[in-house]
């Protein structure tokens, strides 16, 4: 006889967000009352990617969620700084039926392929700037561990049951089907064969005993979590999807396979001819990472944010918030999803040899420029077309023209031959607009300027919350439109410096568009760390000037002191961005073929 802890949900405090559960017995699980060592938790955020499979090389949708993650951890991480306030784990999810039968048509050790392609993600996340803290591959040791223990406690709370299970399993999506989600196709060869509706793959009929998991019992706890704080999953049309699942029965789980059928994963403990479901193995990878199932994890769980794909939101958002709850834990904080990108209008597959390869994506257009490119142009809600000409056309114009172009006018030696961060004059732009006076240049459109750009961060963090990084981008590109306009209207090069009228405002305009373009520099970091690197040098903005909370933008239009009036510039190192589509000798031949 099974027992089923009967949860009940006590609330969820609003400061530290965390979800207090307690069983029918003594035990309480989850936060105690907020206290000192709940501050430092607060202070503390926990980022994860999906862990990748490897029966494949990474492609640009795979790199698209890890860059996602990192952009998230590093703004955060500017934002409240500290060593130890931000985790950012990703990896690679190795066991499986999907691996074995890989492992299989590739003629190879199922070990040596993971160990292949793991290779393959780590030098390309490394390549591309990927500043994870962790990379786990569920084949480690410490895994293993922590997925056993996991097991045993879902079993030690009576939630695990061996039945008969019996259905249609995708070993493509390593899920189990019910009827209404497959559908019958013709095969290559001719042959009727069953797939699944959702994703084309094909599935096949399954029928043994194995251990199940009370998923059922779950459906009430999870509909309060999801009611009880509306932003648990961004954007909320997948929060809204996945309420609406909840309406429908949530049948129980199975959680293992006949090992020999798959045996290429982690044994049941005790129970050797039982191989752990490979969906469960994979989401304790979140735990391992933080050292569960000692307690150290607990200072990082669960203010976590999962960032997935909206393929996989299921799994996240119904299956791991309820094996959580089973195990006494609270769910995670935050389930950020995103959609997927396609290629010149259809679906990426190896099977259409249309898959995007990211090495040569950052080869082409730099590391920065395809980072800025994914993270612009990638819609979470929304599935985003990629072709070359796009990412071309974005980058010339945003990063080349705009704002290399504003930066290289700015700090020219023609227009700047002090090569120093000039001074601002207060008589020249004072700040109350409407004031007249013979020395007063500025223009109205200059305090909707100041205006914009002193709203910016607050603007670009709350785009970063509800994870809409694309229109943290768009905002930022748009004040850096407005300040080219400020600089055109102005004509600094008109203006000479010998000139004892003129020169005030000459270095008062340099001045605005340098304290603009610290902004831009200091706010770009988290999605082009290098070409911002170089611009904030540029600047002569030291690394311990460059966080959110010293960002104080133009203090002397406020009557404060500015550290960087008359300090030398940056020594100069070349175009911010050179342009691509001059030397795209590549495309144009791509385009022959
Ligand atoms: N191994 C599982 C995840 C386990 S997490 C506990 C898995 N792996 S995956 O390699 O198939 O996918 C990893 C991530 O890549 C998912 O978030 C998925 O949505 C994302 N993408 C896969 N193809 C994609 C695109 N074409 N575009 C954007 N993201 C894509 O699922």
């Amino acid at each position: 006889m099974w027992r089923i802890p009967a949860l009940r949900l006590l609330g969820c405090t609003r400061s530290s967000r965390v979800f207090l559960f307690q069983d029918a017995g003594p035990r309480h699980y989850g936060s105690c009352p907020l206290g000192a060592r709940d501050e430092v938790r607060d202070r503390r955020a926990y980022f994860t990617t999906p862990i990748f499979y490897v029966n494949a090389a990474p492609h640009i949708g795979h790199l698209y969620s890890a860059l996602l993650a990192d952009a998230l951890c590093r703004h955060r991480s500017l934002r409240v700084p500290g060593a130890v306030t931000t985790r950012f784990s990703t990896g690679t999810d190795e066991h499986g039926l999907k691996i074995q039968q890989a492992a299989a048509i590739a003629g190879v050790a199922p070990a040596e392929l993971c160990d292949r392609v793991s290779a393959q993600f780590q030098r390309l996340f490394r390549e591309a700037g990927i500043a994870c803290t962790d990379f786990i591959r569920t084949t480690e040791v410490r895994h293993r561990r922590a997925v056993q223990h996991f097991w045993e406690v879902l079993r030690a709370r009576g939630l695990l049951y061996k039945g008969l299970y019996e259905g249609w399993y995708c070993a493509s999506d390593e899920c189990f089907l019910p009827e209404a989600k497959v559908t019958k196709q013709q095969g290559p060869s001719g042959d009727a064969c069953h797939v699944s509706l959702e994703s084309g793959h094909p599935v096949a009929w399954t029928k043994e005993e194995n251990y199940i998991f009370r998923l059922s019992q779950f459906r009430e706890p999870l509909q309060q979590w999801l009611r009880d704080d509306p932003q648990v999953i961004t954007p909320e049309p997948f929060h809204h999807a996945v309420l609406q699942w909840l309406e429908e029965e949530l049948p129980d789980l199975s959680v293992s396979r006949r090992s020999s059928h798959l045996h290429w994963g982690i044994p049941v403990p005790g129970d050797d001819s039982q191989t752990i479901y490979v969906w469960l193995d994979a989401l304790v990878n979140y735990l391992t990472v933080i050292g569960y199932p000692d307690a150290e994890f607990k200072s990082w769980w669960p203010t976590t944010s999962h960032i997935i794909g909206k393929d996989i939101l299921k799994f996240h958002a119904i299956y791991w918030p309820a094996l959580l709850l089973g195990a006494g834990m609270s769910p995670p904080h935050r389930i950020y999803v995103h959609s997927h990108w396609t290629v010149c209008g259809q679906k990426m597959s190896k099977s259409l040899g249309n898959v995007v390869d990211p090495k040569t994506c950052l080869d082409r257009y730099t590391v920065d420029g395809f980072r800025y490119f994914l993270l612009r142009q990638g819609v979470p809600n929304w599935d985003c077309d990629y072709y070359d000409e796009k990412v071309v056309k974005l980058l010339d114009s945003e990063l080349a023209d705009a704002l290399g172009g504003l930066l290289n006018r700015c700090t020219a030696k023609r227009l700047n031959p002090s090569g120093t961060y000039p001074a601002f004059c207060a008589a020249c732009f004072p700040n109350k607009p409407g004031l007249v006076g013979s020395s007063v240049r500025v223009q109205a459109e200059d305090y909707a300027l100041v205006r914009a750009v002193a709203s910016l961060p607050k603007q670009v963090a709350d785009h970063y919350d509800n994870f809409q990084i694309y229109k943290a981008l768009e905002a930022v590109s748009s004040c850096v439109r407005q300040t080219n306009g400020f600089v055109q209207r102005h004509a600094p090069w008109k203006l000479n410096w010998e000139n004892p009228v003129e020169a005030p405002w000459l270095g008062t305009v340099l001045h605005v568009a340098l304290e603009c373009l610290r902004v831009f520099g200091t706010l770009l970091q988290p999605v082009t760390p290098t070409l911002a690197d170089k611009l904030l040098s540029q600047l002569g903005v030291s690394a311990t000037e460059r966080g959110l909370g010293e960002l104080n933008f133009l203090p002397r239009f406020y009557g404060h002191p500015c550290p960087f009036e008359g300090r030398r510039l940056g020594p100069e190192t070349g175009l911010l961005f050179p342009r691509l589509d001059q030397s795209r000798t590549w495309l144009v031949k791509a385009h022959r073929t």
